[in-house]
């Protein structure tokens, strides 16, 4: 075992489940045990790293999953690829040009192998596009495109009846945490606009994808999990040395955008420097509604001088991101 390979501690917490390595039978054992169906559509996203040492790696973990949903079922990854603030993308590598065809995802090795398979469609957005294989691929790849809300295949996998697994992920409930930020309204009030050339593959021109709702703080949406187990809604397991949360995707897509909605402060981070949390508490007047708030969050003037340098640095003004740092410094 090499050091990289070699569990962190507290990774894997039952000794039963960490010495070897683990094979692709005890993979699917594991996937059934948590509550994967034959017939299943399922998203995943995943630690392969956390799972432990696996035989046959990547290949062995994608037909683990395709044999525990069978022809009936599809299995869908994050094949979501770089991108840049809008005001960098002239300085960026020129040389990068997503093509849903070629380039790799930096979603992990899974994905990327799932990516490589023949019988695997990827999805066309530039940034975050999906990988799917199965019965329902079509569906849920087909479609999504420059043009579409970036996370909405997460929206068809709830449509059809889907489950979600997280492998190794804590409670980052990756992806789908963003289209419920959608559902709730919250991705399109902070104008932070990315960007990233690609290749039109109709008409095989270069061009420019701009987009303000594709990013978003995630930092705090973790606690959302939490909630979700509270009301059922989540399967807690292992696959591999990793633990593993099952959802049905459905429930727990709307039960997130439920909370965030009626209360969209539970998006919020605590950092005084992320840009996205801040402007969403400024533009949506979230002040007083923040439970035991920070310090800058109880000052009106704070916050305005704030939501100032916080436009500028929107746009890519250098002296309103050091500007920042030095308030930080102060309080
Ligand atoms: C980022 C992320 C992929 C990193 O996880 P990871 O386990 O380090 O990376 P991978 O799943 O690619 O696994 C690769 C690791 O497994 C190791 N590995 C090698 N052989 C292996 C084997 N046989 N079995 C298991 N792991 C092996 C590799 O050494 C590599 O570790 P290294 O980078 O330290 O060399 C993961 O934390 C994550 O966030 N996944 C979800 C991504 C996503 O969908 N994001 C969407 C954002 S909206
Ligand atoms: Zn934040």
């Amino acid at each position: 075992m090499t050091d990289k390979l070699r569990p962190r501690s507290g990774e894997l917490s039952d000794p039963e489940r960490s010495p070897g390595s683990i094979s692709k039978g005890q993979l699917l054992e594991d996937l059934r045990h948590i509550g994967v169906c034959e017939g299943d559509h399922i998203a995943v996203a995943l630690s392969l790293r956390r799972v432990g040492t696996v035989q046959g790696r990547a290949e062995a973990f994608i037909d683990a999953l395709l044999e525990a949903v069978g022809s009936g079922g599809t299995i869908m990854m994050n094949s979501h690829t770089p991108f840049f603030p809008v005001s960098q993308i002239e300085s960026s590598d020129p040389k990068y040009i997503f093509d849903y065809r070629s380039t790799p995802t930096w979603t992990g090795v899974v994905p990327e192998a799932l990516r490589n398979r023949r019988a695997a469609l990827r999805s066309r957005h530039p940034i975050c596009s999906v990988v799917a294989m199965g019965a329902k691929a079509d569906h849920l790849a087909g479609g999504h495109d420059e043009d579409s809300p970036p996370y909405s295949p997460y929206s068809r996998l709830a449509e059809i009846g889907g489950k979600l697994l997280y492998v190794g992920l804590d409670d980052r409930m990756v992806a789908m945490r963003h289209e419920a930020q959608n559902l709730a309204g919250l991705m399109d009030v902070v104008p932070l606009e990315v960007a990233i050339r690609y290749l039109n593959p109709e008409d095989g021109r270069i061009e420019l994808f701009r987009a303000t709702n594709v990013f978003s703080c995630v930092n705090n949406l973790s606690t959302l999990v939490p909630a979700l187990r509270g009301m059922g809604l989540i399967v807690d397991g292992k696959i591999g040395a990793a633990d593993s949360i099952l959802a049905p995707a459905k429930a727990a897509l709307l039960a997130m955008a439920e909370i965030l909605r009626g209360d969209p402060t539970k998006t919020l981070c605590r950092d005084f420097s992320c840009v996205w949390c801040r402007e969403l508490e400024r533009r949506m007047d979230l002040r007083e509604r923040i439970e035991d708030p920070e310090i800058f969050q109880k000052s009106r003037a704070l916050m305005a001088i704030l939501g100032i340098i916080n436009q500028r640095r929107m746009r890519g003004s250098w002296a309103a991101i050091k500007g920042v740092g030095l308030l930080k410094k102060i309080f």
